[in-house]
């Protein structure tokens, strides 16, 4: 019988074109081309209109499984193609997991950025806010209305790189004692702002042309010399050690009446002599003082009603102190090797 001879045919053509697909592409053309409207089995289908009602039957029939056989042939094959994707992916691509991974450098919080942090959380837990001011300062903040007037010998000890003759790079954060007495117009002032400053200093092991510091200052009614010292004392313990001492030393600021230095007793040998104190048992850590009233009063304070204090901390110094660094030029050389000596602390 014709058709079903060539139902016979087209099935073995298309078994054999799908065992032959190499992918899920010649698939999809497949099943198009002999199952779609426009294929040869349909052709047949449509023909059957002029059979006898009993080979339609038969014919009909025939070619339904035959549509079925080439379906599942085709669903077969694809399935044994993914499979094979998934073994060649899983063969290919697989993880060597016996090679050497990559390592990736940790890097460490900087000494100086952890000292910041640490000053910074001691006076915030007496009340301080954080303040800070530009690097580029004017002359009037960083100099004049400090109760340093032009021409005033006080600016030689802070020898600057001025970049007109009003602006310079601040030499010392003391400017910000400035700004924020004029921002607070009269309030009272608990601030510690640390930041960076710049000296005309050659570099050697203690001195550096840009460095930083801590500028505290407070201004309210009846402060008094005391209260510096009681705050200064805190820090130090909390800082330093609790079993540390202070001690004012007479000193001049041109900012402060009167000035002070303050020493620590050595937290090497306890106050005894050794040569980190060079055998004094003291050593320097910062300038202090009450507020001068002319600065209190040029930044629209009454020196009469308010008095304050103030203090600048060389930061590279007291950190320096704490961990034993005999050179601040460690500080900035970017040498993983003394860098790497902080890493785990706190
Ligand atoms: N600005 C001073 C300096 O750089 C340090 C200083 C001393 C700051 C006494 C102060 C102070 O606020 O009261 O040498």
């Amino acid at each position: 019988m014709k058709e079903e001879e060539q139902l016979q045919l087209i099935e073995k053509d298309a078994l054999s074109k799908v065992n032959e697909a190499k992918n899920q592409n010649d698939l999809n053309d497949l099943r198009s081309f002999y199952t779609g409207k426009k294929s040869p089995l349909s052709d047949i289908l449509k023909m059957m209109a002029n059979l006898a009602i009993e080979q339609k039957k038969i014919i009909g029939k025939k070619a339904n499984e035959v549509k079925t056989r080439i379906e599942e042939s085709i669903n077969a094959r694809r399935k044994e193609l993914e499979e094979a994707a998934i073994n060649y992916r899983l063969q290919n691509e697989r993880i060597d997991v016996s090679l050497p991974g990559k390592t990736f450098k940790v890097g460490t919080m900087h000494p100086l950025t952890r000292t910041i942090e640490e000053v910074e959380e001691i006076f915030m837990g007496m009340g301080y806010s954080i303040a800070d001011g530009p690097e580029v300062e004017i002359d009037k903040f960083n100099f004049e209305m400090l109760n340093v007037p032009k021409g005033h010998p006080a600016r030689d000890m802070q020898d600057s790189f001025y970049i007109t003759e009003n602006y310079l790079m601040r030499t010392q954060t003391s400017p910000v004692q400035v700004r924020t007495l004029l921002k607070k117009k009269g309030e009272p002032v608990k601030i510690l702002a640390p930041g960076k400053v710049y000296r005309r200093d050659d570099d050697d092991a203690t001195h550096s042309h840009q460095f930083m510091q801590f500028e505290g200052l407070v201004v309210d009614k009846n402060i008094t010399m005391s209260d510096l010292k009681g705050t200064l004392e805190l820090f130090v313990k909390k800082m330093f050690g609790s079993s540390l001492k202070i001690r004012f030393k007479p000193s001049y600021f041109p900012f402060t009446e009167p000035s002070v230095e303050v020493d620590v007793s050595c937290f090497k040998c306890g106050g005894s002599g050794c040569p980190i104190c060079k055998h004094s048992g003291w050593i320097e850590l910062l300038g202090a003082g009450m507020v001068h009233p002319n600065v209190l009063r040029e930044a629209g304070y009454d020196p009469e009603v308010y008095q304050g204090f103030a203090f600048g901390i060389g930061i590279e110094r007291a950190t320096m102190m704490r961990h034993g660094i005999d050179d601040i030029r460690n500080f900035y050389l970017n040498d993983q090797r003394f860098l790497n000596q902080f890493k785990g602390e706190n």
